[in-house]
């Protein structure tokens, strides 16, 4: 019997799928739906700000055959209405299904205003926290690059709330030496930060309607994020050049192009402990993570791996 067991942070999971952040799991009823579904091992929920927001205009979700693309701004319902839904609800589901929050902030002093206000409230709070340092699609806001001296600041500021553990979702970085520098910097901080998720959509995308012809998107003079397949070789070497750049204790989770359960191997050969599905969940709905486990499960026994731990990694050049 193949065991797909695994943990994220010490946190034991069902399955190293997970959804990635933004994707059907903004409002309490998409999140319940994930507890409901097999083959999920987590969930994360929308990246919340401090303040609840609209998000940008409509149309701001466009999907192809090949992937999606979005500049949804930031909709969500707040960090108060998610920790409330968090007390009152998630938390009793957090056995079964480990589910935390994705927090995003448009300066450090934002994201510090969230952290104590978690960190002081006498309510339960998830332990996990996936800090989102790479939005794309704020109008008017940063072009979806890495800002290396923001990062250094963020993870300046999580070392203070070590009641916490951390994972930082990061955009596509485009070269080698700038994974190089962005890891060296988070292994200063291997103490709060435990996994580091790779990545956020492909910054700067734009799609044109077929019937349109004009961009699918209203916002940002259709310029989004772009996920789905387009993204699979991005993912790939992502998490590739992470693992080898990040110290052994901290985990890699691959987030880009995975439509099948080949892609969710592919991404674990590569140094992915866990695994994070955006477009397939937006087009097939949550049951793609069953099709999904059931799809690993059946190239593992073929291969006669009976346990994810056995998955014959990449080795460093
Ligand atoms: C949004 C998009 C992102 O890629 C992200 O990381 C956070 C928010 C959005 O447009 O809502």
């Amino acid at each position: 019997m193949v065991d797909v067991r695994t943990n994220l942070a010490g946190l034991p999971l069902a399955t190293p799928l997970m959804n990635a952040s933004g994707c059907r799991c903004t409002t309490l009823d998409e999140l319940l739906q994930f507890v409901w579904t097999p083959g999920m091992g987590a969930a994360v929920t929308k990246s919340m700000t401090l303040l609840a927001r609209e998000g940008n205009a409509k149309p701001r979700y466009g999907e192809t055959v090949h992937g999606t693309i979005n500049a949804n701004g930031l909709c969500n319902l707040g960090l108060d209405m998610y920790m409330h839904h968090y007390e009152k609800t998630l938390s009793v589901f957090s056995e079964a299904l480990p589910t935390f929050f994705s927090l995003s902030a448009m300066d450090v002093r934002a994201f510090e205003h969230m952290l104590t206000k978690l960190a002081k409230t006498q309510q339960d709070v998830p332990p996990l926290f996936e800090v989102n340092v790479s939005c794309p699609n704020l109008v008017g806001g940063g072009n979806g690059a890495l800002d290396l001296v923001h990062l250094s600041r963020v993870l300046g500021l999580l070392h203070h709330y070590p009641q916490f553990r951390f994972g930082l979702k990061l955009p596509p970085l485009f070269s080698m030496a700038l994974t190089r520098r962005a890891a060296d910097i988070i292994n200063l901080y291997a103490h709060v930060v435990k996994f580091v998720t790779c990545s956020n959509s492909l910054p700067k995308g734009l799609l044109i309607g077929p019937e349109t012809d004009k961009p699918m998107l209203a916002p940002n003079g259709g310029f989004g994020g772009v996920g789905g397949v387009y993204m699979k070789p991005v993912t790939l070497a992502e998490v590739h050049r992470f693992r080898q750049c990040l110290d052994k204790g901290i985990q890699i989770v691959g987030c880009g192009g995975v439509v099948c359960g080949r892609d969710v191997y592919d991404l674990l050969v590569a140094g992915a402990d866990v695994v994070q599905v955006g477009s397939t969940l937006m087009h097939e709905g949550p049951t793609c993570f069953t099709r999904l486990e059931l799809e690993l499960r059946g190239i593992m026994q073929a291969k006669n791996i009976l346990r994810l731990a056995q998955i014959p990694k990449l080795t460093a050049p």
